[in-house]
């Protein structure tokens, strides 16, 4: 049995069994300032075929050279995870997608257009033309891979006489998934149920292909909207780690695992998804895209399992369920209770990156043991979250060109603060004294005066790891330069000292961009759909 017949026979033989489509590495890398690097790509994509996801949508092969890049080299090194990419309806589009997914076991085309009355309009083509252009390309996809998706963008506004139309010229043409996005994010639960509802009732065809849900979240609806659909008989919902996407986000991925793994009584379906990964890779996609999960975010936030009041603590110690309805195990949350301090050994710290999910290797865990204890002396209590910045900080380290080595800062009321900072570059030691508008500002003026460039800050924010006053800063610094972005981040008690290494870091990133082709840049728009 091919891909093809097995998604086409789901609906009937597995009618309890849900796909999960992740889109973290498309629509969420899509949304502005999110950009990962070609290994952040990677190992995201890695995580997630461990983690158990159906189809990993690894990106938009024709928008740039590294997109094709790194939709080949995840297809190449996929394992169970069906891989798909993205293609407009033109055939360019999809000849390029197929070049890049056709290496993986399981390779998918996912092509779409704007079929609403608004999206219509932007390539200007009249309804019979779009469904002469849908039959074409869906067609074409279907010659080059024998499992095609298809999207009408913007379905959810899309009149319902024109929309069953196309999906039904899409079924005919071969695909065998057809997804309902709601582009804008405007639908409502009882709507979302009801239009797959009456596409599997009413369109020919319709009960021998997958239904999808991709819905976005402006309206704080999109967790909703999805598990709605899978009542009404999607069985593939698009999601992203942490909801990340373009304007308010997608689908959160861990809130549908977790809502059908924890409300299984109403809602009885089965994902492959080993939800005890969802901790590790929410943190993963939190940093590379620089993107802070927020505190009370459902499921992975840091305090969706934190009890402060009083009521709530009493009840937890006696009975746990008193106040939770599933355990941080669950989600892999182990234990946030002081684990190391400076006493620990190296067999000690092993033990708990792996549980935390980090498995190093020994030069790793002796370089990452080093900081470490230097942590642990200047920090009375080192938390899991500090040791995921510890190990997360060092990681670029050794292809840097420019190294933070020292700095002195100096304010006082009244006067400018002065800043006194040392870097290598390229491995020649230079050293600048500046002064601004504050400690990180007299900071960021000596890291220019060291290496003049011309990257806009368009993102500048701390967040404390763990409490206290000695608590680790994570900072994130996302630059902007000719068109690239990149997002540095750097963890250190000294906030100050923690900007300028995320501020070397977001310029390192810039660098390595600017020494490949040049061609990262999206060069394309979605709306370019002619
Ligand atoms: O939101 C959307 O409509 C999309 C399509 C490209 C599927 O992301
Ligand atoms: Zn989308």
């Amino acid at each position: 049995m091919t891909d093809t017949d097995k998604d086409r026979a789901a609906p009937q033989a597995q009618k309890d069994r849900v796909m999960i489509f992740d889109t973290t590495l498309r629509d969420g890398e899509q949304s502005p300032g999110a950009t990962m690097t070609h290994e952040e790509k990677l190992e995201i994509a890695g995580l997630l075929d461990d983690m158990g996801v159906d189809i990993i949508e690894a990106g938009f092969p024709i928008a740039s050279e590294g997109d094709f890049r790194a939709v080949s080299e995840i297809a190449k090194r996929s394992r169970d995870a069906v891989i798909c990419g993205l293609a407009r309806a033109n055939l360019k589009d999809i000849d390029r997608c197929w070049e890049a997914v056709k290496h993986a076991a399981r390779p998918r085309i996912h092509t779409f257009i704007g079929t609403s009355p608004l999206h219509r309009a932007i390539p200007n083509l009249s309804k019979d033309e779009m469904a002469e252009r849908i039959h074409e390309t869906v067609t074409h996809a279907r010659n080059l891979c024998d499992n095609v998706q298809w999207s009408p963008m913007d379905a959810t506004r899309t009149e319902w006489d024109y929309l069953a139309r196309v999906v039904e010229i899409a079924i005919k043409a071969g695909a065998a998934t057809v997804n309902i996005p709601d582009t804008v994010g405007y639908t409502a639960p009882v709507e979302s149920a009801d239009l797959i509802r009456r596409l599997i009732a009413e369109v020919p065809g319709a009960d021998e292909i997958v239904f999808a849900t991709h819905c976005h979240n402006d309206l704080g609806m999109a967790t909703a909207n999805a598990l709605a659909a899978v009542e009404g008989g999607a069985r593939q919902i698009e999601c992203t780690i942490n909801g990340l996407g373009e304007r308010a986000g997608n689908t959160a991925l861990e809130e549908v695992v977790m809502a059908m793994k924890v409300r299984g009584d109403i809602l009885p379906y089965q994902t492959r998804v080993d939800s005890t990964k969802l901790m590790h890779i929410s943190r993963r996609v939190a940093t590379v895209s620089g993107f802070n999960v927020q505190y009370n975010k459902a499921i992975v936030g840091k305090n969706a399992f934190a009890h402060e009041s009083g009521i709530h603590q009493d009840g937890m110690l006696k009975n746990a369920e008193t106040f939770e309805i599933m355990r941080p195990e669950d989600v892999g949350l182990t234990e946030t209770n002081i684990v190391l301090g400076k006493h620990s050994g190296r067999a000690a710290l092993r033990s708990k990156l792996k549980n935390l999910g980090i498995e190093l290797a020994d030069n790793q865990l002796g370089d990452v043991f080093v900081r470490f204890k230097e942590l642990a002396d200047r920090k009375k209590e080192v938390y899991d979250e500090d040791l995921i910045a510890l190990v997360q900080a060092g990681e670029d380290d050794t292809r840097d060109r420019l190294v933070v080595k020292s700095l002195r800062v100096v304010c006082g009321t009244g006067k400018p603060a002065e800043a006194d900072l040392t870097m290598t570059i390229d491995g020649v030691e230079k050293t600048a004294q500046m002064t601004g508008d504050g400690p990180v500002d007299a900071t960021f003026k000596a890291v220019r005066a060291l290496h003049p460039n011309q990257a806009r800050l368009q993102l500048y924010q701390v967040h404390a790891v763990t409490e206290g006053t000695d608590a680790q800063a994570t900072v994130s610094v996302r630059l902007e330069e000719e068109g690239n972005i990149a997002t540095g981040q750097s963890a250190d008690t000294d906030t100050v000292l923690a900007s300028a290494k995320a501020y070397v870091n977001a310029l390192n990133r810039l660098l390595i961009r600017r020494d490949r082709t040049g061609q990262d840049q999206k060069e394309i728009s979605y709306k370019d759909v002619g």
